[in-house]
């Protein structure tokens, strides 16, 4: 028995061929067919037909109108037949498709269908796959269409541009994605006629001469090459074929001119698209001309058509299902290459591990094994660009927007606010902005720049990695979680838990957590316990009850927090225009953040999303100084001490992360300072003074920076940004005491 859910597959269409890759070269295009399943009561065993309507996202057009509505439809036909291979029973449906690619027109309908057919059913199947197990779907997806498009159904499943070829002797499909250049466009001319790709290919001859053979070969190098290296002028050559342009031609005589005009608006190169009448054109700059120029022309010629301007795809099919039913069938310790792992002892673990410390006492990282490594850096930052200009949440979430990098579990549902997106405030003395410039000239910076991370949905920068911590106990079924605190991890997972139904327990160290962090947790209705002791001793209490309890914990000490905080580097550069500062200086306690930080820019480095690291500066309040004095000995020691800071966030002794922190200190060329408690209060009351406003730990990163601008380790013409951790309301009472300080009256 079947319980009703729904799946919705979206499917790209594409284009074959380019030119010269016949039947091995595909490109996927932001135009798509979308099917939404809705599971019924029942099976087709019991007699159950399906239901299906479909809707037209092209407009009319007759071959839309044309489709069947019963079990003959290829979706459908594709969705059963899996199911049946996969043994499972064909449960009773109502399906909804949204036809946005017009069958018969050369831009691989028929793959739209197939391949959504069969990823719907994999999905009530409990079965979701990472991009790269998707290639392990060609087969199957191939062997269920009749016109066995493996270059449409290879681009359709793993976006962007791909090369599929069969090895002839076992029958074994290769497919792999390569690179496009991001700011490539397609520019579609389609014809209202379509045309039967069987009759396509009864034009072609049976055989080729070995001149022809080797132009295509030839060209289809060139043309790989060229794309591959962002050569836009070297496709125009590259795009010449012999194999089937030519005799195509021969049902499309007004082809060439319109290929010809095409090329004379400036597309880089032009040609039918898989069997046609679709043509395609590849341009850039110029894919408004070219798109007008094919009006024309096609008018002139009396060819009745549509031009569109396709952007390319780089994702392929997406598959939404609804969260409870799929997730309860996915193996949670299987997921897509990423594991956790103890970079002492090189030891991975599974992702239902939720012990955190490896056997060697180490905190257990996530290693994301080749994640990011799909598409370029300049595609990447195309799709976090474009993801600004949604509305959706998980898109405006300065940790979601980044998934692909950060978490790309398909099965997982964000719990978000969403965070991030947090300003970036210019407070250089080079401003002409009033008051702001008052904390460059304290600071002794021409350009500074504040991340104010206190603008988080609960105040303060922890938001970031709990919207991770708290969708991954989510999805491994956890129903309670837990952390030590000095603050504001407790607010941001009172808040989080409670969106999520999850029980919460917090423990604090008694007497020291500021009035604004402990109303949230309260009122969040987090279950609170008070540690006679310090934050430390409340760290060693929560880590121990998690374990014997089976309660998730979510300090920092979990690798899925310092994963989202990661997200405070992309969203930085991102902000920058993907440009790097020179120095990054924050507030350092328990050093998640620090690692989080300097993790994130390493890995914007290994993708390319930038070329240079800025500098990392950790900033200590010299009466909870562990890490500042282990820099000091170049981190040949480290002793734990009793902490006393009147920046309650920061006061901590014996730093959880203190190795993932050293590793990140070691691998920026950065450095650890510390500041009084009498300069962190003076910077504080001047970043409260202009309209800001922040918590005292957060001002231990401008005192720092003000203190080695004065000691000549950061120059006044150095490109500077602190990052402020967390609200002014956090810790009201400390208000009025940075005032005094500030005017001497203390
Ligand atoms: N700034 C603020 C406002 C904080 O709340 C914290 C840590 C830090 C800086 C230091 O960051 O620990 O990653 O080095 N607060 C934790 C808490 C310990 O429990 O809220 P870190």
């Amino acid at each position: 028995m079947f319980l009703p859910l729904h799946v919705t597959v979206r499917v790209p269409a594409t284009s074959a061929n380019l030119g010269p890759g016949f039947d091995c070269l595909g490109l996927a295009l932001k135009q798509y067919t979308t099917f939404e399943i809705e599971l019924l009561w029942g099976s087709v065993e019991q007699g159950h037909k399906p239901f299906i309507d479909i809707f037209s996202a092209w407009g009319d057009d007759p071959a839309i109108d044309a489709l069947p509505a019963d079990y003959r439809n290829l979706f459908y036909q594709a969705f059963s037949q899996r199911l049946i291979s996969l043994g499972m029973p064909v449960p009773a449906v109502r399906v909804r498709a949204t036809i946005g690619v017009p069958p018969g027109r050369g831009l691989g309908s028929s793959a739209t269908a197939v391949v959504g057919g069969l990823l719907a059913a994999d999905a009530v199947a409990g079965r979701v796959y990472s991009t790269e197990q998707r290639v392990d779907l060609l087969d199957a997806a191939v062997e269920l269409e009749h016109g066995k498009h493996a270059d449409n159904i290879a681009a359709a499943l793993l976006g962007g541009l791909v090369v599929v070829t069969r090895d002839e002797r076992n029958g074994a499909w290769y497919a792999i994605r390569t690179f496009v250049p991001a700011n490539l466009r397609a520019v579609l001319f389609v014809p209202n006629f379509p045309m039967d790709t069987i009759l396509g290919r009864t034009l072609l001859p049976t055989g080729y001469t070995k001149v022809d053979a080797v132009h295509n070969i030839g060209h289809v190098a060139l043309l790989l090459a060229a794309l591959a290296i962002g050569d836009l002028k070297g496709i125009g050559a590259a795009m010449d074929d012999r194999f089937h342009e030519p005799y195509r031609a021969h049902i499309f005589p007004q082809l060439p001119d319109l290929l010809c005009a095409a090329r004379a608006a400036g597309a880089y190169g032009a040609c039918l698209s898989g069997s046609g009448p679709t043509i395609l054109a590849l341009a850039a700059e110029h894919a408004e001309e070219v798109a007008m120029a094919l009006e024309e022309t096609a008018h002139a010629l009396n060819v009745d058509g549509r031009v569109i301007i396709a952007e390319i795809d780089h994702c392929g099919a997406s598959v939404e299902a609804d969260p409870y039913r799929a997730t309860s069938k996915v193996d949670k310790s299987q997921h897509g290459g990423i594991v956790l792992s103890c970079t002492n002892c090189e030891i991975h673990f599974t992702l239902d591990r939720t012990d955190y410390r490896c056997d060697c006492g180490q905190p257990l990282d996530v290693a994301l094994g080749n994640i990011g490594t799909e598409m370029n850096s300049i595609a990447w930052r195309q799709l976090f660009d474009e993801r600004l200009r949604s509305l959706k949440a998980v898109d405006r979430s300065g940790v979601w927007r980044f998934r692909d990098l950060l978490l790309p579990l398909p099965d997982i549902t964000p719990i978000t606010r969403p965070e991030g997106q947090t300003n970036l405030y210019l407070v250089g003395r080079s401003q002409d902005n009033g008051g702001y410039r008052r904390i460059g000239e304290f600071a002794g910076l021409d350009q500074l720049w504040l991340k104010h991370e206190g603008e988080n949905p609960t105040g303060s920068f922890k938001d970031r990695g709990m919207t991770v911590g708290v969708s991954i106990a989510k999805w491994l079924g956890m129903t309670a979680v837990a952390c030590a605190s000095t603050g504001n991890t407790s607010a941001s997972m009172a808040a989080y838990a409670a969106q999520a139904g999850l029980r919460a327990i917090v423990f604090l160290p008694e007497g020291k957590v500021a009035a604004g962090k402990l109303s949230q947790a309260i009122a969040y209705g987090a279950e609170i316990r008070q540690i006679p002791g310090d934050f430390d001793r409340a760290m060693a209490d929560v880590e121990r009850m998690c374990l014997d309890d089976g309660i998730y914990l979510l300090n920092s000490l979990n690798p899925f927090r310092i994963l989202g905080q990661q997200s405070l580097a992309f969203e930085l550069l991102q902000q920058f225009g993907w440009d790097v500062p020179d120095w990054i200086v924050l507030p350092a306690g328990n050093l998640g953040n620090t690692s989080a930080l300097g993790m994130g820019l390493l890995r914007a480095c290994q993708l390319g999303l930038i070329t240079r690291l800025p500098r990392i500066i950790s900033i200590q309040a010299a009466g909870a100084n562990t890490f500042y004095q282990s820099y000091q000995t170049g981190f040949t020691e480290f002793h734990p001490i009793k902490a006393k800071t009147i920046a309650t966030a920061i006061n901590i002794g014996n730093p959880v992360s203190y190795s993932r922190a050293k590793a990140v200190i070691q691998a920026t060329n950065g450095l650890v300072a510390q500041v009084t408690d009498e300069e962190i209060l003076r910077a504080k009351a001047i970043i409260d003074r202009v309209g800001i406003g922040c918590e005292p730990a957060s001002a231990a990163s401008v005192a720092g920076v003000r203190q080695l601008v004065t000691k000549g380790i950061i120059h006044p013409a150095d490109r500077v940004v602190s990052v402020l951790t967390g609200n002014l309301l956090k810790d009201p009472d400390a208000v009025l005491l940075a005032q005094r300080v500030a005017l001497g009256e203390v």
